[in-house]
């Protein structure tokens, strides 16, 4: 089994992630700006590197005696963050010898779709992590069922514009089985692949199921992207603001990509999201 970096490793999907490469055998380094708070809730059987994407030294300290890292990064305000760690990854990865890249990029990304900044960015990181003579894996994934916690703020439950595309939610803990499994396949290497979830449910049909059980009796309100946009331009430095380009932008674009090759070789997500909720609620009572 391989020691593996995750850099995001403490966000909403790397976290996850990194729990299933643990579970999967492989010894784990979890590289964080905050490295306490991070170690607490991990444990003793991570291992946590404090450091900046962007620090070289601190990057490179952490990539030493790995064989493999695996890219879960999101810059919230600055999306060019990813093209920027995504590069300084690659490039340290090649000078140590490492022997996989997997990176998590979405799948809505298309060249097409690059007017849209975060797109752009997945766009740049892509064709760095090809380019940079590494054997590489790219995940492009759709919704997470995770991020449905985030579309409920303050007692109420959100969805912003008419969000007309269904998505096939997926849970990071499938995700990164599928992770856990490119690192010790070889096909893997090479590969753009798609990760698709078993059910299509638009944005508000997911949230009305999650928020049944997680939040009974919670209506799904819907604010249109004009009242948003006003919201967001009376609070320029809230989370509305920041969120609003993202949510004109899944408005316009759905996701696209067969799943079929990464199910094949990677195994099928198999967690509904009744399934998924319910286990998640479990896990909070226990
Ligand atoms: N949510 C979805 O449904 C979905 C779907 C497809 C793809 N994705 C992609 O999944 C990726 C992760 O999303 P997420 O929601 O898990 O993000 P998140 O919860 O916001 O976590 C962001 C992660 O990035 C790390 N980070 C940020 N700046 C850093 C820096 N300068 N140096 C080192 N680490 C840094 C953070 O670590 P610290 O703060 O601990 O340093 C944290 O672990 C994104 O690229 C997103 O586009 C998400």
């Amino acid at each position: 089994m391989a020691t593996i970096l995750v850099v995001g490793g403490t966000g909403l999907i790397g976290a996850p992630v990194a729990r299933q490469l643990q579970a999967a055998g492989h010894a784990v380094r979890v590289l964080t700006r905050n490295p306490e708070p991070a170690q607490a809730r991990f444990g003793p059987g991570f291992d946590v590197r404090g450091g900046d994407v962007e620090d070289p030294r601190a990057l490179a300290a952490a990539l030493f005696g790995c064989e493999g890292v695996h890219l879960s990064l999101d810059g919230g305000r600055d999306p060019d963050l990813e093209r920027r760690g995504m590069t300084a990854i690659a490039r340290a990865a090649r000078d140590l010898g490492l022997s996989q890249i997997t990176y998590l990029s979405g799948a809505t990304v298309d060249p097409r779709h690059a007017w849209y900044a975060g797109t752009q960015a997945k766009l740049a990181a892509e064709e760095a992590l090809r380019a940079s003579g590494v054997p590489f894996t790219i995940f492009r994934a759709t919704f997470f069922m995770e991020s449905l916690a985030r579309y409920v703020r303050d007692g109420r439950a959100s969805v912003v514009g008419a969000q007309p595309h269904r998505w096939h939610w997926v849970a990071a803990s499938d995700f990164g089985r599928m992770v856990a499994r490119a690192f010790e396949t070889p096909a893997a290497a090479g590969q753009t692949l798609t990760v698709a979830g078993p059910e299509a449910l638009t944005l508000r049909e997911a949230l009305t199921r999650y928020v049944a059980l997680a939040h009974p009796g919670l209506a799904v309100n819907t604010l249109p992207l004009w009242l948003a946009g006003l919201f967001a331009a009376l609070s320029p430095k809230g989370e509305l603001a920041a969120r609003l380009p993202f949510f004109r932008y899944t408005e316009q674009v759905g996701e696209s990509g067969d799943p079929a090759p990464a199910n094949a070789l990677l195994g099928a997500p198999r967690l509904t999201l009744e399934a998924w909720t319910r286990q998640r609620l479990a896990e909070a009572d226990a």
